[in-house]
């Protein structure tokens, strides 16, 4: 497998293997007594100050730059903690996250509660470098440390009808002043939804950390969502249900505004939103002047084009 380091690429070269330029290991059965030691300060496997081969914490470049952490971990959309940006940095901190349980239910077989530390006791963690877009056309490209989404639902046996997959954020109004304010535009809890071949394909992993560390919580600890080819609305944070269902899930801002949020959301130059153009973008750090890229279909992960092969994406935004 190619490792590409200390050379800026174009992103026209990034391949989708270079998404999993490091498969290390974090946990598991393999997981050597060293990091286990390491643990005490996080429940999810990860030591506070853990710094990955890569040296992501260091901000090396990785095939495309990576934005430095500081920009991904300042600038942020949670709604929970405030419409502004710098609101979840800011007051996230409040957010208790240990223990952490998931309830998976709907049509699956075997539908149950589940405490992240279990979940994370069977699963290889993984690092891969991501690219996120969001609508407001900024983007970041950021390593993140996850698994397949596909690992945990296999997990509870999907039946046979099931065809989406919606994810609710946690609903805790004393320790999130986005969900008390009455300035907000969205309803919670914050729900998403994927389809479920959509959430099967091996690009769509639940993360638990990123730049070698456990993820912050205005970053949607202890674990959240990363789709890489759509928009970042999809990304749900701070996941505590998963239910498997037969028809489409309404979707947060997709009932906020429908005419501008679909339930696909993928990225695509080629479907402006109703407000703004989608064909360029705004790779982090950079000033509301600076220089723009040319935002790629998927949002330049090709392979997925398949899941959407003879629909219309205008349509279907
Ligand atoms: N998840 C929840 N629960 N609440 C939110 O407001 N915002 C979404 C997504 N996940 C959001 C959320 C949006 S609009 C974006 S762009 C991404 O999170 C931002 O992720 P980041 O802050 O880690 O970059």
């Amino acid at each position: 497998m190619l490792i590409k380091t200390n050379r800026e690429i174009p992103s026209s070269e990034i391949t989708p293997e270079s998404v999993y330029v490091s498969r290390r290991k974090f946990m598991g059965q393999s997981a050597s007594a060293a990091v286990l030691a390491g643990i005490a300060g996080s429940a999810y496997g990860l030591p506070e100050n853990f710094v990955s081969e890569q040296g992501f914490a260091k901000g090396e470049p990785i095939g495309e730059k990576i934005t430095p952490e500081e920009y991904a971990t300042r600038y942020n959309n949670f709604y929970e903690f405030g419409t502004g940006k710098e609101d979840p940095s800011k007051k996230a901190h409040v957010l208790t996250t240990e223990p952490w349980s998931l309830e998976v239910g709907g049509r699956v077989g075997k539908p149950g509660k589940i405490e992240l530390e279990d979940v994370l006791k069977d699963i290889d963690l993984e690092e891969r470098i991501y690219r996120l877009r969001c609508v407001e056309a900024w983007s970041m490209v950021v390593p993140w440390i996850g698994f397949p989404v596909k690992k945990l639902l296999e997990r509870f046996e999907p039946l046979g009808d099931a065809k989406y997959v919606k994810f609710t954020t946690l609903y805790r109004p004393k320790e999130m002043p986005g969900i008390r304010s009455i300035f907000s535009s969205v309803d919670f809890p914050y729900v998403e939804g994927l389809r479920l071949d959509e959430a099967n394909h091996p690009l769509a992993i639940f993360s638990i950390g990123m730049y070698g560390k456990v993820l912050p919580n205005q970053n949607g600890a202890p674990f959240r969502l990363v789709v890489p080819w759509k928009y970042g609305f999809k990304s749900i944070k701070s996941i505590v249900k998963i239910e498997l269902t037969e028809r489409e899930p309404r979707t947060t801002w997709n009932k906020s505004a429908p005419h501008e949020y679909g339930f696909y959301a993928n990225v695509n130059p080629n479907v402006d939103h109703p407000r703004w153009s989608q064909a360029q973008e705004r790779r982090l750090p950079t000033t509301i002047f600076g220089r723009k890229i040319e935002t790629r279909m998927f949002n330049g992960y090709d392979e997925v084009a398949s899941l959407y092969e003879g629909m219309n994406l205008k349509r279907k935004y």
